[in-house]
């Protein structure tokens, strides 16, 4: 069984639901407190033993690869004037042995179409999807812990989550079984409307998937919203290998939706070491005003 060492961040969407913050940067960019949300995405990848980094960007890259990349003249900048802390967040952001890659994803088609835009990169390996814009804030990274059922399985893994009923509509769903103690997918479709969901359980973003998915990717028509899914492919791929859920144990943040950006701003904002004092009195102070209205 080869390892999981390739990490593929979808990060070509239009994030219409940030505009105008997302019109000339990706939504990926936006930051928690101090630091974006691709960067604890990649983070995570990396804890969970990733050491090839695959961005599928579309129009606004830029960022991304800068963020990425050396900072020549800010770095000698910050040693000129002795800010060595920051100077180490600056160059910490990737360890030594992580490679980054960027390719292209033309035209926003789909979560699906921009995982195929990675193949070249991928070849003929297993590899993780990790779609930043949901943050999860978990002790053992998401990740890991779906990484320890692949370890053992060899199979391709879903990281997924209980949603209220009536949202089934926003999420792709599946329908599960056991299977020596295990959550095997049984069938997975893609924003049914909740009359139809068969279940509550939705895929979040995290994905492990075996190289097969791509033969399905290539050949499957458009879907739900006129894009080409990647839960489509994964119903294909369904009928030929098992393929688990995973309920992983963390909280998740929808930071594509504006509520959930706020909620993650607000608890890491209440956690980060240089504003939870202040940040914790002012909470009180917000909430003594709403509990006055
Ligand atoms: P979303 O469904 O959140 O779409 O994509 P979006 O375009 O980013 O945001 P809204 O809904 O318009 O606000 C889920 C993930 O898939 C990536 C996005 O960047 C995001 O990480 N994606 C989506 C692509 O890379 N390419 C696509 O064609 C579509």
């Amino acid at each position: 069984m080869k390892p999981v060492k390739k990490a593929v961040f979808p990060v070509a969407g239009m994030g219409t639901r940030f505009l105008p913050a997302t019109k000339a940067s990706p939504k990926e960019m936006l930051p928690i407190v101090d630091k974006p949300l691709i960067q604890f995405a990649v983070e995570e990848a990396v804890a969970a033993g990733c050491t090839e980094v695959v961005f599928v960007t579309g129009r606004n890259k830029r960022s991304i690869e800068d963020h990425f990349d050396k900072a020549y003249e800010l770095e000698s900048e910050l040693a000129f004037r002795n800010k060595d802390k920051l100077l180490a967040h600056v160059q910490d952001i990737l360890p030594k042995n992580v490679t980054c890659l960027y390719i292209r994803q033309p035209e926003a088609l789909g979560l699906g179409h921009a995982v195929l835009c990675a193949k070249a990169a991928v070849g003929d390996e297993p590899f993780a999807v990790i779609l930043a814009d949901d943050l999860i804030d978990a002790p053992q990274g998401a990740l890991s812990q779906m990484m320890e059922v692949y370890r053992t399985t060899g199979s391709s893994v879903l990281g997924v989550e209980e949603v209220d009923p009536a949202e089934t509509g926003s999420y792709g769903i599946v329908e599960i079984s056991d299977l020596d103690g295990r959550q095997k997918i049984d069938s997975i479709v893609e924003k049914p409307h909740p009359d139809v969901a068969p279940s509550n359980l939705a895929v979040v973003g995290r994905y492990l998937l075996t190289p097969r998915i791509f033969e399905f990717l290539a050949t499957i028509q458009r879907g739900a919203g006129g894009e080409i899914q990647l839960t489509d492919a994964i119903a294909r791929l369904l009928k030929y290998e098992t393929v688990f859920a995973y309920p992983f144990a963390g909280k998740r943040y929808d930071c594509g939706s504006k509520i959930g950006y706020l909620q993650a701003t607000v608890d890491f904002g209440l956690k980060h070491p240089e504003t939870e004092a202040a940040f914790r009195q002012y909470l009180h102070e917000v909430a003594a005003q709403l509990s006055k209205k």
